[in-house]
């Protein structure tokens, strides 16, 4: 009887020492999810779809922007846009703000969530990748 009881309790301190280190690692590494950047900072604009708004917001659906150049598609974030663009049937003629607020982090994880969305199946981007843009190469 005795033994069992200190058993339990040996277990059990244990369990709860594991518990709190579980909830402390969890509360230090603040998960970076690309769904919540792009909910937060391009849904209004983009749309939760990708798909934008016909004649304002361009969509984010296999655009060569989106697929193509990475360097070019982290400028855009890092510096905004503002020129015509040509989608589909469709001109785009709205400026995109900067969206520099967001750390590398942040942009590398919405800039895969996007590249990997909404019909796209390109490569993630790094958050190496954005440093190296921000700097200036
Ligand atoms: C205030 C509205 C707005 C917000 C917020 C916004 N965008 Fe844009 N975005 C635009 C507009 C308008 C353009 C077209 C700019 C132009 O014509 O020069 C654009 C262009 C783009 C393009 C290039 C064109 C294309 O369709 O492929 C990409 C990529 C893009 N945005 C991604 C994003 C991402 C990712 C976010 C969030 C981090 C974001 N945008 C936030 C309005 C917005």
């Amino acid at each position: 009887m005795r033994a069992t009881n200190s058993t339990t309790m040996y277990y059990s301190f244990f369990l709860c020492l594991f518990l709190a280190a579980s909830i402390f690692s969890f509360a230090q590494t603040p998960v970076v999810s690309g769904e919540k950047i792009y909910a937060n900072n391009c849904l209004t604009c983009h749309q939760a779809d990708g798909m934008g708004v016909i004649g304002m917001n361009p969509p984010l659906s296999k655009t060569k922007w989106v697929l193509g150049d990475k360097n070019q598609l982290i400028t855009i974030l890092l510096k905004g846009m503002k020129q015509t663009l040509e989608i589909g049937d469709e001109f785009y003629e709205n400026p995109m703000p900067a969206q520099s607020h967001l750390n590398d982090k942040e942009m590398a994880a919405v800039l895969t969530y996007v590249r990997s969305h909404f019909g796209n199946k390109a490569s993630a981007v790094s958050e190496a990748e954005v440093k190296k843009v921000r700097l200036g190469n």
